[in-house]
């Protein structure tokens, strides 16, 4: 009998569709995170990690590039070690006032009428980003160059996308050894961002810098894209309620609240994946190895408590919440992201002249794991109907 055949307990369903196992329940998601025949689906033990890291000179391959990350090899631990000392909700919050003035620049720069995403989260989630990574500011031009293609290329590779043509693997050698170069002289600089710290820490000794090189690239990849579809989702949310955005305005609802609130509903990721590696029946079923585990983000979030008017805030604790996952692997960013978004969204209500953003034009493509933004077009030239487009 397969687990299609298996009558299921209150919490577990099959998805037949895309064949894996669907945990829609607190406690069950927490036995899934914390169980040690379910594991990340990574090998962490890679005897090849020697011959993976390029000369200093040469560029990686594109896929040897993605198995440079610290989450899929032997380095996981001591790059984790180090990287949790830094990435602390003090040393988020030492970033406050740089993000509120990197708000503020990108909302004054933004043209009368566009794409949300485009014209001002993009630049201002992008900078911000390079920013805690303790990027200077003359070179963030190149990074969202690196930032873009490193995020194409993610992507392609979980459709299944390994050929590329000559002229993207051209560009990716030539912003690799840019990343490369620039990372050699944030680590022999005097920038004394926290990560810094934790990079220079990490890559003394050590006889190449590509590891770390590839770190960066990986906090870029991981962090940007889904700050930007959890703020434009809140933002569709914010719109479509004029009690709220009027709250946001006047400051009698804070922007943290309703933004975490707003991802606790829709979360950036549908969904976390683990495998089973050996046989068990820890959920009271038997699990084959290699059954495909996914944890259903929203429905986890609201099983006990759901969803309620944003006006009020977040009515549960962040450590209730899996929008930034659970445990062992919880989000490395969360304490940054979280800043990030909230004070992204506390400026784009208040910008003058008003921004208007019409919800129902609003395009949110739901089919891969992370959201992805078709279309948030705004306007800030005076409206017909007070909240949408004219
Ligand atoms: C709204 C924005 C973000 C969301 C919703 C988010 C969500 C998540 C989730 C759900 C996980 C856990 C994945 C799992 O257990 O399989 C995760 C892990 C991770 N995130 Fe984020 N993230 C965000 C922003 C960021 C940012 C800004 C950074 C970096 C600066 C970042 C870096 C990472 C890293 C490195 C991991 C892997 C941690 C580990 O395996 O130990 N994330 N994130």
């Amino acid at each position: 009998m397969t687990i299609a055949d298996t009558a299921l307990p209150p919490g577990l369903a099959w998805d037949a569709e895309r064949g894996r196992l669907r945990v829609l329940t607190p406690a069950l998601a927490d036995l899934a995170l914390r169980d040690p025949h379910i594991i990340t689906g990574v090998d962490r033990s890679s005897p090849d990690m020697a011959k993976l890291v390029p000369a200093e000179d040469e560029a990686p391959s594109i896929t040897g590039f993605f198995e440079l990350w610290y989450t899929v090899n032997d380095d996981y631990q001591r790059f984790n070690t180090e990287l949790r000392k830094v990435f602390t909700p003090r040393s988020a919050a030492s970033y406050g006032g740089v993000f509120a003035e990197l708000a503020d620049r990108y909302l004054a720069a933004m043209p009368a009428e566009g794409d949300l995403a485009k014209h001002y989260l993009a630049p201002y989630l992008m900078n911000s980003t390079f920013a805690v990574v303790g990027v200077p500011e003359s070179d963030w031009p190149n990074m969202t160059k690196v930032a873009l293609l490193i995020t194409h290329l993610f992507k392609q590779q979980l459709l299944g996308v390994t050929e590329h043509g000559a002229a993207e693997r051209r560009a990716f050698e030539t912003i690799m050894l840019y990343l490369k170069s620039l990372t050699d002289r944030l680590l022999e600089g005097d920038g004394d961002a926290p990560f810094l710290t934790a990079a220079r820490e990490l890559a003394s000794g050590k006889r190449t810098t590509w590891p770390i090189a590839a770190l960066i690239g990986q906090l870029l990849m991981a962090g940007i894209e889904p700050m930007i579809v959890g703020s434009a989702v809140a933002a569709r949310d914010i719109w479509s309620d004029p009690a709220l955005l009027a709250g946001l305005r006047d400051g009698s609802v804070d922007a943290g609240e309703v933004a975490e609130e707003l991802m606790r509903r829709q979360p950036p990721f549908g969904y976390l994946f683990r495998f089973v590696s050996d046989p068990c029946d820890c959920f009271g079923v038997p699990l084959a190895p290699g059954t495909l585990i996914a944890i259903d983000i929203a429905a986890v979030n609201l099983a006990h408590t759901p969803a309620q008017s944003p006006v009020r805030g977040c009515p549960v604790r962040p450590s209730a919440v899996l929008t930034f996952g659970k445990g062992a692997h919880y989000c490395l960013g969360a304490s940054s992201a979280r800043l990030q978004v909230a004070t992204g969204i506390h400026a784009l209500v208040r910008r003058t002249p008003p921004v208007h953003i019409d919800p129902a034009a609003v395009r949110v493509d739901t089919s891969n794991n992370l959201k992805e933004l078709r279309a948030v077009p705004y306007t800030t030239r005076p409206t017909t109907n007070g909240a949408g487009l004219p």
